[in-house]
């Protein structure tokens, strides 16, 4: 069926492949108040009636603040050279601006160290959408100031554990944060306002560029990036109405975000579609967007087909798709990674988010999920076949380590190569990561000869 199946994925990879897993703080963290934690604003949201599919939230979810040092254990027998997390900014600055909280910051400490002494890469995101909610009622990140509140919360992340980091991202997925946050509200804050999500992005990219700035400027010695959500935007027909649907949603996507960050400035398609929409930017702002990166991570789960007529539906046309009901496509990576490399300057890439919801059983104390093995070792050869083809790639890290609270769709959908039973808060590893720790098992033994 897909064309990328025989290729042995094993062959192409250098020694030094970064090869990891990653969660996000309010997926699995719970704690949601203890330790002088302040909410956030997926705290508030989940608390809407009728946003989160099974109408859960993070206050437990995976527990892992308190079984972090077993989580970091567990990471280790993977047999994985790196782990992605990100820190919450609530929790070690409960207001956004003001006090920081000593016991948060101490959390992520022992985290990071905990992470060296087992000898893993520890690779850092500051924000993976949880704001804290008190900036939300000032704003958020439609408002400029949270740009600067941002950026102190960075310097101070940097300070204290910038020496020990091998990889800090400043957002994850700044399209999620401004689009469904913002423009369609089915994500925090919940904001259905389009000229908002718009100066949110801008800010989100501004806030970016700025953080880079003032960590260099502190000596930092960590490799400074951001973390996009890309995908490739096929039409779903030849027809001219298709074709021009799908230029503009690729410009939304992709070009949004890749053309300020590498040419310093925004699409003219996307901007002369947003009419008065268009963003607020001061003079300077596109010059700090475009500060240049160490490396760029890309979220890959899925292509997009447009249609001018109606949505279109992956399943209803007989192709693959996981439990999300995204079209299972790993030729689409290969595309996305080339096509990046071909059009901007960019820095290495990493794939910082890869895998698939799927309908997982424990029976008999194991998880039998052949099709995400099939989904990590077809995306696995999509990454080795765009390498071949002169992109430049540091790692691949599978989303997620653990099944975990997946936002709108609450806890339903399990994205983890560990089975994590929300009853007994019990870790089993799915057949996915027992092929995972052999595949990197083989991949060490190759590097030794
Ligand atoms: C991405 C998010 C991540 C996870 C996956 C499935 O958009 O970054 O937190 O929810 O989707």
């Amino acid at each position: 069926m897909n064309s990328i199946e025989p290729v042995d994925p094993q062959a192409d990879f250098p020694h030094d492949f970064v090869w990891g897993v990653a969660t996000s703080a309010f997926q699995i963290e719970g704690a949601a108040a203890e330790d002088g934690k302040g909410p956030s604003i997926w705290d508030s949201f989940c608390r809407r009636p009728g946003v989160i599919v099974d109408a859960s939230n993070g206050d437990i979810a995976c527990d892992h603040y308190h079984r972090w040092s077993a989580d970091l254990d567990m990471i280790a027998d993977l047999g994985v050279n790196a782990y992605r997390f990100s820190v919450s900014w609530p929790r070690v600055r409960p207001g956004g601006s003001g006090a920081w909280n000593e016991k948060g910051l101490a959390f992520y400490e022992r985290l990071v160290d905990g992470l060296l002494a087992r000898g893993i890469k520890p690779f850092l995101t500051l924000n993976h959408w949880d704001l804290p909610d008190e900036l939300q009622m000032a704003g958020g990140w439609a408002h400029r100031d949270t740009v600067h509140r941002f950026v102190e919360y960075a310097e101070g992340i940097n300070a204290r554990l910038g020496d020990r980091l091998v990889s800090i991202a400043t957002h994850n997925e700044p399209w999620v944060m401004a689009v469904l946050g913002h423009e369609s509200g089915v994500f925090a804050p919940g904001v259905q306002v389009r000229r908002l999500a718009v100066q949110a992005s801008h800010h989100l990219l501004l806030s970016h560029g700025m953080a880079l700035q003032a960590l260099r400027a502190q000596g930092c010695s960590a490799q400074l990036g951001l973390v996009l959500n890309l995908s490739p935007m096929h039409p779903a027909t030849d027809s001219a109405d298709d074709q021009a649907k799908a230029r503009l949603e690729d410009g939304r996507l992709v070009r949004w975000y890749m053309d300020p960050l590498f040419r310093a400035s925004y699409p003219q398609d996307v901007l002369d579609d947003l009419g008065s929409d268009v963003p607020r930017i001061k003079p300077g702002d596109m010059q700090l967007i475009a500060t240049p990166m160490d490396f760029l991570g890309v979220n890959y789960y899925s292509r997009s087909v447009v249609s001018a007529a109606e949505p279109w539906d992956a399943q209803a046309r007989g192709h693959e798709v996981s439990d999300m009901g995204w079209e299972v496509y790993p030729q689409g990576l290969t595309e996305l990674l080339v096509r990046l490399h071909q059009d901007y300057p960019v820095p290495v890439l990493y794939i910082t988010e890869n895998g698939g919801a799927f309908k997982d059983a424990l029976e008999a104390g194991q998880v039998h999920d052949p099709q995400r093995v099939s989904y990590l070792r077809r995306h696995i050869a999509a990454v080795a076949q765009a390498m071949r083809q002169g992109v430049r790639m540091g790692g691949y890290m599978v989303w997620s380590l653990m099944d975990n609270f997946e936002w709108a769709s609450g806890y339903g959908k399990r994205f983890g190569i560990v089975h994590v039973d929300y009853e007994t808060q019990r870790r089993t590893l799915k057949d996915s990561a027992h092929w995972y720790r052999d595949f990197l098992q083989r991949q060490k033994a190759r590097a030794g000869r």
